[in-house]
């Protein structure tokens, strides 16, 4: 295959492996520094475009996309959040983002930073394929790789490049293109997962719910007024058909009922997902000429909101040393890379196991362990710091902070 004769041949500095909001948004900030990139990925844009993910992005991230020109539609659609609930033992209580640490975050789904990275990218001029197969990365120990590709016709095609950038998420192909004796892999399997739905409702509360209760998680957030996104925590097993609306509407209001009379509005569910989740750190992040992005190189378990910042803070700093790599300075200037992107990677896969052991419930813990995380979840809202430490870590940190 790798000497198979292809239909076209193209050059470009970076090729990028991945699609998705990570392999976008570094492609946008290349080519505001005038470096052309040729995306690739396996899905259709309407697939990825359809697949509900995340709905977080810090202020930082929001930002960026309207300070590097992607657009800003974020500003016009998007919810600022300045602070979330958290709710145990039937009582409600807020973190004050902006009170405690000055920082916010939006609400706008990775659905719709896709869709305008997407856009953005075609307004540019920039080269995207969607609906790829049989993808191959050849000779990333050289200073010449190449991605070889067959397009939705059928018909072959080579990139060569002189990097080139996996940020093909979290079932990744080219984190294995890291030979297994050179990499380290570091992970955390959990006992359970998420339930998802999107459900044809008016909104339940003005900001996202964190519920803890000894029934299990639950997550209350939002799309637009009239479409809401909900998860609880199930067996990593569960399947889909054993739910009808009934019973899934009663696990819910079960999970955040309280003294307070709270209750979620109820309307048709018009899509469910369980979605398994882990924590995942592959290093090296680099290999010869292919470097690793987003969840191609970590996923973290969705609690804590952190995935989607995660991708974007990596090609923020990737792009910044490709710019210095191939303006000049050379190879070297990737030996960056790593361990800046590594140190908020490290801090998020913490702070993100740390949300996931606080607020979920682990089959067959003992009435010890239940009566131990709820003083756990007393001391975080019942004092400034553990109040200030939770809205430091979700609100994500400075860029370069090292404090
Ligand atoms: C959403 C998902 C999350 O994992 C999270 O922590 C907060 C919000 C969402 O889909 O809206």
């Amino acid at each position: 295959m790798a000497d198979a004769t292809v239909d076209t041949v193209a050059s470009v500095p970076v090729a990028i492996v991945g699609g998705g909001p990570a392999g976008l948004m570094l492609a946008h900030r290349l080519g505001r520094a005038g470096i052309g990139t040729i995306v690739i990925d396996t899905r259709s844009r309407r697939e990825i475009e359809t697949t509900q993910r995340a709905g977080i992005l810090e202020a930082d991230a929001a930002r960026d996309l309207v300070e590097t020109g992607v657009c800003d539609r974020v500003l016009r659609e998007g919810h600022e959040h300045e602070g979330v609930e958290i709710r145990f033992a039937g009582r409600p209580h807020r973190i004050d983002f902006k009170e405690l640490v000055g920082r916010s975050v939006w609400l706008y789904p990775q659905t719709d930073v896709f869709t305008d990275l997407a856009d953005a990218r075609d307004r540019d001029g920039g080269t995207v394929h969607f609906g790829v197969k049989d993808t191959e990365v050849l000779d990333i120990t050289t200073g010449a790789p190449r991605v070889r590709y067959t397009a939705p016709d059928g018909s072959r095609h080579e990139i060569r490049a002189r990097y080139v950038v996996g940020a093909d998420g979290s079932r990744s192909m080219c984190r294995h293109l890291v030979p297994e004796d050179r990499r380290v892999r570091y992970g955390k399997e959990y006992p359970f997962a998420w339930f998802g739905i999107m459900a044809e409702a008016p909104t339940s509360a003005p900001e996202l719910v964190y519920a803890h209760s000894e029934h299990g998680f639950a997550l209350i957030s939002q799309r637009t007024e009239t479409v809401q996104r909900m998860y609880f925590q199930c067996d990593p097993d569960e399947s889909v058909d054993a739910w009808q609306d009934d019973r899934i509407w009663e696990t819910l209001q079960a999970r955040v009922a309280g003294e307070d009379g709270f209750r979620l509005q109820e309307g048709p569910i018009l899509e469910k997902t369980v979605l398994r989740f882990r924590s995942f750190v592959q290093e090296p992040m680099r290999w010869g000429s292919m470097v690793l992005a987003g969840d191609a190189a970590h996923t973290v378990p969705p609690t804590g909101a952190r995935g989607l910042n995660l991708a974007l803070h990596d090609v923020k700093v990737l792009a910044d040393v490709l710019v210095r790599a191939l303006g000049g300075a050379g190879e070297g200037a990737l030996d960056e890379y790593q361990p800046r992107a590594l140190q908020r990677v490290w801090r998020a896969q913490n702070f993100s196991s740390w949300m996931t052991q606080l607020l979920h419930t682990a089959p067959g813990g003992t009435p010890f362990d239940l009566r131990r995380q709820l003083g756990e979840l007393d001391n975080v809202v019942g004092t400034r710091a553990g109040r200030a430490y939770l809205a430091e870590q979700y609100t994500g940190w400075p860029a370069g902070s090292r404090a």
